[in-house]
């Protein structure tokens, strides 16, 4: 099965500029080589950006909110749209991001990918944050801290935000892993909805195996297409620096790369998000080499070169 990479290089759903050259971060850290040395077969399709990219309208400082806005929800259409077409042409989509609103997009190709086969769509949100804050609930007004809520068709968004390119997901199929900062009101909704929430604190205490065989028996039980999103911020400041709304106590090196060996050997993800990665603010590639470990072993690198299956001693 082909892997196509697509950059999405915007920074409009965050606060802080930087995480626009994340596509070209990753692919100068070896993205593609990492997987080439696999022997899969991939793409790469290039990054989608902004059509205001190069205009200047505002040369001297960051675009409005509003401004922001509207450059989210035309690039949400953009990656929708070229989203489905990798998916509905049987290959295996990695959006390279961008901040953490590309999701909009990038779920939304899913699940218009997965709707008229009736096939459900669960969501993995590796993440500091719940990303499901609401218009109303949200702190900071940024969009990457909103995707969720808009794909979980939370009301308190206006009609500009909707369109046939949208995709709809339920949020008992969404499981946000590795949370350390929710903010008041998100965490309402959240459990309201029904979000499956594994913290760090139940990380520390059940661990990574227990936690990922829970997410990766409930996408078996249904069938489903897993969709996984994977925020920098997730693992820990001291070996991801590289991003702009960091939190300490995030996933170890070792935590973060038994995630993927155990998405790996599952088989059931379909499609991936590398996401909020800040070139800008990173130290010298070593967030975007992390992540390009990360997604190597997402897809079977493995350290004895062979598939480990369940570990059996003898
Ligand atoms: N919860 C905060 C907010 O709504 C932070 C969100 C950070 N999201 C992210 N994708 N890094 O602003
Ligand atoms: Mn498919
Ligand atoms: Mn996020
Ligand atoms: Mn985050």
């Amino acid at each position: 099965r082909r892997i196509d990479f697509i950059g999405v290089a915007t920074a409009s759903g965050a606060s802080v500029r930087g995480c626009g050259m994340g596509p070209e971060a990753l692919r100068v850290a070896g993205m593609l080589e990492a997987l080439i040395d696999l022997e899969l077969d991939v793409a790469d399709h290039g990054d989608l950006r902004n059509s205001h990219a190069g205009l200047s309208t505002t040369p001297l400082s960051w675009r409005t909110v509003e401004q922001r806005k509207g450059d989210v929800l035309e690039l949400a259409q953009q990656v929708s749209d070229a989203g489905l077409g990798i998916l509905d042409a049987g290959h295996f989509p990695v959006f390279l991001g961008g901040d953490h609103s590309i999701a909009i997009g990038t779920v939304s190709a899913v699940a218009r990918h997965c709707l008229p086969k009736q096939r459900p769509v669960h969501v993995l949100w590796v993440d500091a944050h719940a990303d499901y804050n609401t218009p109303e609930t949200s702190p900071s007004g940024n969009l990457h801290g909103m995707p969720l809520a808009l794909l979980c068709g939370e009301k308190e968004f206006d009609a500009s935000y909707r369109g046939d390119w949208l995709g709809r997901i339920d949020p008992r199929n969404v499981t946000v892993f590795g949370a350390r900062s929710v903010d008041r009101e998100e965490r309402k909704l959240v459990q309201a909805r029904g979000v499956e929430v594994i913290d760090m604190r139940k990380l520390d205490q059940l661990g990574i195996v227990a936690t990922m065989q829970h997410v990766i028996d409930k996408a078996k039980a249904d069938g489903a297409h897993l969709h996984v999103s994977f925020d920098v911020d997730s693992v820990d400041p001291s070996i991801a620096p590289g991003g702009g709304t960091l939190v300490p106590g995030g996933l170890s090196y070792r935590e973060a790369h038994l995630v993927m060996e155990m998405l790996h050997d599952s088989g059931l993800v379909g499609s991936l998000d590398v996401v909020e990665l800040n070139p800008f603010l990173d130290h010298g590639g070593k967030t975007a080499t992390l992540m390009v470990d990360l997604v190597a072993s997402l897809f079977g690198r493995s350290i004895m070169g062979e598939e480990a299956g369940p570990v059996e001693f003898v």
